[in-house]
């Protein structure tokens, strides 16, 4: 059957040369050359040298109403192409299902703003995409599946990445350049090789990809010898990412298959960073940094003088609406934010920076003039007064247990995807020592004994508190833990392959205090997904109780001379320690008065001009007396303040 193949493609390949080498074809014949393709030095678009001047911008963080805004910008700062991740957990939320009735998962519908707005594209289909996302942008429910690994040559796992790239592909296929579309190329996997180095997985994924598409694939990788080499793919341009000064020769270096070589193209040339929390951490910008933005300026001139090609990652970062923020495990939990903005030329409300038109400027040398549009003005943003809430139900009026068993279980044996889990025990001997919820519990844990809070103990620190307790038989303890995020990224101590993305939650193993071993828990998921109805009675607020969700409304004008918009703000808790924010049924994120990030941003497409808009506030230590306030702030401040859990 093989053989068979090998010889009709020579048979063909043969006769192709004869056609094409025959001396009576024809000089009027007009040859259509590939759409886009690439020689050793150059993409090609329709035969003609094409340079991707590329940012990075994912749709799935970006309010839907705003695609086409951020896109018209991106083609004003000079941008050509736009390299853009997809997340498979918000497509399949659910084993089978495939979440179209969110608009925010139709790419096809942003690929075409995209194509409207005179950009190209290049799709980062995953399955694993890092991105500072919940599990690499994994759907939770792999990891319940018995025997799937991620990231290998598997079968569970390549049956469901299978169902996912092709019902992608399915929406995407018809975007290609090929067909008339915006889409210019497609990544295969992605920085493979930081994780591992199995051909056969990469290969079996390029397969799959050749399957779906016609135009060419890549990879993008670290620079090392190590990670070209695990990254790198058979019959697959190999690409990388990081400082192009020293990624270029190595790509060149390292990399000596002809058929993996091709045009250079810094695939995530970092703008900037992410924000995580922590009271030490700074949020990340360029201003004021003059020498960040001096050394952006000498790398993408190092790399555009010999017309070699380049993506910005970020050029709009967005935000990690709800719980969809990831983490880097290093021991301990290094959580993002649920601001995305990255210090990137857009911040993260779409508004164009400094450093926007310093890269606008610089670009402008390597385009023809008067090639690249206007960027729209930015729009004023909402100013909201103080929003009086009050206490409208408490996290722990709970029903029954979604599961009791003498062993605490992680989250993922209870089926939950996103959120906390109570766990509660019953005391049966009067103990004194320290609480150790397992072996790292992940992510956050809240201790109460009687319903009142005796302490935090907290996997983002290298040292978590050493919590001691004292509790007497009959006494009910109860542990409040958090997923702050799904890792996404696991930073190994030494230079190697990191093959671990650890996806549990929740507690991992027995809980102890002193010697003594916890056995009989009741377990309560709560996943979040939707909003308390108010209580009977409402939560009187006392000294170290438990969650409390607050609830107030508000008031705002629509646009002048629009009906059904509003502006953008950002919504600030300024008496809040750590929770969650909803605005009209809308999770904004989480806030924490650690920073750097001390508000949220609300797009003004969440809000309801002329009719009362709700806000919903989870506060998990209520310090507030019997109210608190929340404000909508026209200007973002940065900052951080001491942990209150950590003495
Ligand atoms: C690649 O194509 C470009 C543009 O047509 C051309 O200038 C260059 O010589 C080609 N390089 C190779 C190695 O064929
Ligand atoms: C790759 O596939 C070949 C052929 O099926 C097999 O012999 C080899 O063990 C596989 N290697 C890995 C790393 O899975
Ligand atoms: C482009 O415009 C700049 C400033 O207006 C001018 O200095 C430069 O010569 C122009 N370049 C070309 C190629 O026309
Ligand atoms: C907790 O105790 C361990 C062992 O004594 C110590 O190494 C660690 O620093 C302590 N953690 C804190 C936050 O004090
Ligand atoms: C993390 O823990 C593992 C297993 O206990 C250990 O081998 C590794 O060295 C630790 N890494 C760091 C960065 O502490
Ligand atoms: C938890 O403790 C029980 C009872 O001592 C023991 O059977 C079980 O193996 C322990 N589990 C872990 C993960 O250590
Ligand atoms: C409410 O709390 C604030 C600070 O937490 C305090 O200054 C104020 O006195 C309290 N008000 C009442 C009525 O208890």
């Amino acid at each position: 059957m093989y053989i068979c193949l090998v010889l009709i493609l020579a048979a063909l390949s043969t006769s192709e040369k004869s056609v094409a080498s025959t001396p009576t074809r024809s000089s009027t014949e007009i040859v259509t050359p590939p759409a886009f393709t690439y020689n050793a030095t150059t993409f090609l678009l329709h035969g003609e040298p094409y340079i991707i001047i590329g940012g990075q911008m994912d749709p799935q963080r970006i309010p839907y109403q705003y695609w086409r805004d951020r896109l018209a910008k991106a083609r004003a700062m000079g941008l050509n192409t736009i390299f853009s991740y997809v997340y498979w957990n918000l497509l399949e939320p659910d084993p089978g299902m495939w979440a179209m009735d969110n608009p925010q998962n139709d790419i096809a519908k942003y690929f075409t703003i995209a194509q409207e707005e005179g950009l190209h594209v290049v799709l980062r289909p995953g399955p694993y995409i890092c991105g500072e996302r919940e599990w690499g942008g994994f759907p939770y429910w792999l990891s319940t599946v018995p025997g799937l690994i991620v990231r290998t040559y598997n079968d569970a796992y390549l049956h469901y990445l299978k169902i996912y790239l092709e019902k992608l592909a399915t929406e995407l296929r018809p975007l290609q350049v090929t067909e008339g579309g915006p889409m210019l190329m497609v990544q295969v996997e992605n920085e493979y090789g930081s994780y591992g180095s199995n051909h056969n997985y990469t290969s079996t994924l390029r397969d799959i990809l050749l399957q779906n598409y016609d135009v060419p694939l890549y990879t993008n990788d670290g620079t090392n010898d190590w990670t070209l080499y695990g990254g790198s793919v058979p019959d697959v341009l190999t690409e990388i990412d990081g400082g192009p000064t020293y990624g270029f020769p190595a790509r060149d270096k390292y990399i000596t298959d002809p058929a993996q070589l091709g045009p250079l193209l810094d695939g995530e040339y970092y703008t900037l960073a992410p924000d995580n929390w922590g009271e030490n951490v700074a949020h990340q910008t360029t201003d004021g940094y003059p020498s960040l933005v001096e050394g952006f300026i000498s790398d993408i001139t190092f790399v555009l003088n010999p017309s070699n090609s380049i993506s910005l990652y970020m050029f709009h970062g967005g935000t990690n609406f709800g719980l969809s923020n990831g983490a880097i495990w290093q021991n301990y939990s290094k959580v993002f934010t649920t601001s995305y903005d990255y210090g990137a030329p857009l911040d993260e409300s779409g508004r164009t920076t400094d450093l926007y038109f310093t890269l606008r400027n610089l670009i402008q040398k390597y385009v023809p003039n008067g090639s690249i549009p206007e960027p729209p003005a930015n729009i004023p943003r909402l100013s909201i007064p103080d929003i009086e809430l009050t206490p409208m139900a408490s996290l722990f009026d709970l029903d029954k247990p979604t599961m009791s068993k003498a062993t605490p279980v992680p989250m993922e044996d209870l089926d939950q995807a996103y959120g906390f889990i109570l766990y509660e025990h019953k005391i049966t001997k009067d103990l004194e020592g320290i609480l150790l919820p397992g072996d790292r519990a992940r992510d956050r844990v809240i201790a109460y004994v009687n319903g009142k809070k005796v302490g935090a103990i907290d996997s983002t620190y290298i040292y978590p508190q050493n919590l001691t307790v004292s509790v007497k038989s009959g006494d009910k303890l109860q542990l409040l833990v958090e997923n702050l995020g799904r890792v996404d990224y696991y930073s190994p101590p030494s230079n190697t392959y990191n093959a671990l993305l650890d996806p549990h939650k929740g507690i991992l193993s027995n809980v102890t205090i002193g010697q003594s071993i916890l056995l009989g828990w009741d377990m309560y998921s709560l996943p979040m997904d939707e909003l308390p109805a108010p209580a009977r009675v409402v939560p009187t607020i006392t000294d170290l109780m438990p969650p409390v969700y607050y609830y107030g409304d508000f008031l705002i004008d629509q646009i002048a001379g629009t009906d059904t918009r509003a502006l953008d703000t950002f919504i600030a808790v300024p008496n809040g320690v750590k929770g969650i924010v909803w605005v009209n049924d809308f999770m904004l994120g989480r806030y924490w008065i650690v920073g750097p990030q001390q508000s949220m941003y609300l797009p003004g497409t969440v809000l309801k001009p002329g009719a009362v808009n709700k806000i919903v506030i989870l506060e998990l230590e209520p310090t507030f007396n019997s109210t608190t306030i929340a404000q909508g702030q026209s200007e973002r401040v940065w900052g951080n303040f001491p942990d209150p859990d950590y003495p």
